[in-house]
This record gives C-alpha cells, sequence and structure tokens, in this order.
C-alpha cells in the first residue's frame, strides 16, 4: 500500500523524506490550497513521464509547474510581461497559473511540445516547504486518472491512484475544492483557459479587457489533439444537471439529488443532499460529495445548476464537463 503520512506542518521531518524521493525521480502527491497534486522533479523529463504513465494522461496535455516564488518564474520563461508581475505581486501564492512562452530550460514533456509552460506558485503551507525543501520546480497535475474527478482529500488519491505513487502527504481538505484559474499571457490579450477561484472581474481590474476561452474541449491549446474528450472531472455516476427546484417525479435505481439554496421534496428513496447558496462552499464542497455518492455507489446523480453570474462560473464549468456525454 502507498504510504500515506499526515503532516503536522512545514516542519514535518516528513518534507526532507519527501523532497529525497523527488530528488531521485519519485513521485509525491501533496496537498495546494485548491486540490491534492501529483508531483515529479520538473526538470527531470523521466520523472516528467512517471506523471503521464500514473495518470494514464495523454502526452498531448502538458503540465503545470509549481514554483515556490516569483523569482523561480524567470529561468522558467522566455518573457516575464508586465501583466504577469503585477498578477504575480498580487496572486501569488494563490491559485492563479499562467501561461507564459517557455524557456529552453522546460523540458519538452512538461510543455507537450508547445511553445508555452503554465506556472502557478501555490499557497498551502505543505506545498510551499516540500518545494522549499527540492529547490526545483515541481510538474504537478492533479493528481487524479485523467479524466476522473479531481482530489480534494489524500484518500481520493489513495483510491484514484493507488500504487502508482511512492508517497501521499496528507494535509487535510483542500481549501477552494476546485483547481486554479488558469490565465494564458502569451498571447496579444490575456485570456482565460480554465475559470477557477480568481474570477474574471479580478484579473480585469487590473489587466483590463479579459477573453474567455470557450473550447468545446478542455483547458489548453493543445487539447484538441486526440485523447481530450469535452468530458473531464467526472464521477463514475451519471450526472444529469436540472433547473433549481426542478426536483423529480420519479426515480429507479439508487439516485441522490443535490439542491442548492433549497432542497424540494423528493420521492422516497432518493438521497437528498443541500448546498448553500454560496458560490465558495459549493466549490469547497463539491468534488467531495461527488466522491462520496461514487463511493456509495449512486448511480445516477441529478443535480440542481447553480445561479448565473461570475461567482458561479467555476463551478457551472466543472459541472458542465462532468456531466457531459462521454466522446467516442
Ligand atoms: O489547481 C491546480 O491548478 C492543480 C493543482 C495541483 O496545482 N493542478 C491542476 O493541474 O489542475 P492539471 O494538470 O490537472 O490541469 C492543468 C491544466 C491542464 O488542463 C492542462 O492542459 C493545462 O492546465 N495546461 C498546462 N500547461 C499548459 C500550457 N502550456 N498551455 C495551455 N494549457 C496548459
Ligand atoms: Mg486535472
Amino acid at each position: 500500500m502507498t504510504r500515506i503520512h499526515r503532516v503536522t506542518g512545514p516542519d514535518d521531518p516528513v518534507i526532507r523524506e519527501a523532497a529525497a524521493i523527488l530528488l531521485a525521480g519519485g513521485l509525491v502527491a501533496f496537498p495546494t490550497e485548491t486540490v491534492y497534486g501529483l508531483g515529479a522533479d520538473g526538470l527531470n523529463s523521466e520523472a516528467v513521464a512517471r506523471i503521464y504513465a500514473a495518470k494514464g494522461r495523454p502526452a498531448t496535455n502538458p503540465m503545470i509547474l509549481h514554483v515556490a516564488a516569483v523569482e523561480w518564474s524567470r529561468s522558467l520563461v522566455s518573457q516575464w510581461p508586465e501583466a504577469a508581475q503585477l498578477l504575480a505581486e498580487r496572486y501569488w501564492p494563490g491559485p492563479l497559473t499562467l501561461v507564459l512562452p517557455a524557456a529552453a530550460t522546460v523540458p519538452a514533456i512538461v510543455r507537450a511540445g508547445g511553445p508555452t509552460v503554465a506556472l502557478r506558485c501555490p499557497a498551502h503551507p505543505v506545498a510551499q516547504a516540500l518545494l522549499r525543501a527540492v529547490g526545483r520546480p515541481l510538474a504537478a497535475p492533479s493528481a487524479n486518472r485523467s479524466q476522473h474527478l479531481s482530489p480534494t482529500l489524500a484518500e481520493h488519491v489513495a483510491s484514484s491512484l493507488g500504487e502508482a505513487v511512492d508517497l501521499i502527504l496528507d494535509g487535510g481538505p483542500t481549501r477552494a475544492g476546485l483547481e486554479s484559474t488558469i490565465l494564458d499571457l502569451s498571447g496579444t490579450r490575456p485570456r482565460i483557459l480554465r475559470p477557477g477561484p480568481v474570477t474574471p472581474a479580478e484579473l480585469t481590474s487590473i489587466l483590463g479587457p479579459v477573453d474567455i476561452w470557450e473550447g468545446a474541449t478542455a483547458v489548453g491549446a493543445r487539447q484538441d489533439a486526440p485523447g481530450m474528450a469535452e468530458r473531464h472531472y467526472a464521477p463514475r455516476a451519471r450526472l444529469e444537471l436540472v433547473d433549481r427546484g426542478a426536483g423529480l417525479t420519479s426515480s429507479a435505481g439508487r439516485v441522490a439529488y443535490v439542491g442548492i439554496g433549497a432542497l424540494p421534496a423528493l420521492p422516497a428513496g432518493v438521497r437528498g443532499v443541500l448546498l448553500p447558496l454560496n458560490a465558495e462552499a459549493v466549490a469547497a464542497q463539491l468534488y467531495a460529495l461527488l466522491h462520496e455518492l461514487d463511493g456509495a455507489g449512486f448511480e445516477l446523480i441529478v443535480m440542481e445548476r447553480p445561479p448565473e453570474g461570475e461567482a458561479w462560473l467555476a463551478v457551472q464549468d466543472r459541472l458542465q464537463r462532468a456531466s457531459a456525454k462521454e466522446l467516442a
């Protein structure tokens, strides 16, 4: 069994041990403020290849490099525009990933062969301590099998990746619960590739107009390559979205109904779950709830669509992807 170590704090001796595993080319899962990441030495191509294998991730899907501080970025990019500096000063460490022209030092496998690199400085004390102990950037996608739900608990990592990870650092439940906002600064205009905890309005207040990419495929310029389906972040159970207050008239099989703000009367035998009418709170709980319902063997999860509005954009996006029909 993969070892799960409950980390007592940034001074826990396990951090040194984890750093040694990473420097030797191994894989360590660690908590961030968004979701758990599956880390490898980001400058070691063989180590990064192990991440692709462990996740079953297509080689066309690039990885985020995690850094401990803004200064670490300089050697990883060929340009560091004013916009990146302003955003890093304001949001790092925090849940904002920046896509920039890559320096030649970034292995091709991290970039999936493309010209850009995604950089993120995580705010979690365990992630920070680990990065500083390693002293090198860590490549880290979410610590789940490709196209499955992202993990917000160490147990989610263990059940999704099992033996493929050398060590799992358990930092308890992650705070934000959804993946970072990804902003592409490599083009002529800033463009949000994945909505997340940092909202378009926040980015616009610093940068001026920001585009939101609404591609049918998942995040990333190279994601329309074979293997990348629209379906993503998905539970095993079928997920259907309905209007708020719609309720259910009948049910067959094991069904859960997730209401937002209120729970309508439900047929006997349907498990009702009430989420608050608060975007941050729903984001924090969403994946853990879907993991739990999946684990409990529900075949159908009927969930109310969140309200319109920018605050709900990230939740909206993940639900859309999780409920999309599997592509051939
Ligand atoms: O919150 C997060 O961002 C988490 C934690 C662990 O940091 N990480 C995460 O990584 O969500 P991952 O690999 O599951 O999702 C990163 C997304 C992928 O969809 C990938 O295609 C995109 O970022 N991406 C990575 N590098 C890119 C690049 N150079 N250009 C465009 N998209 C990129
Ligand atoms: Mg992911």
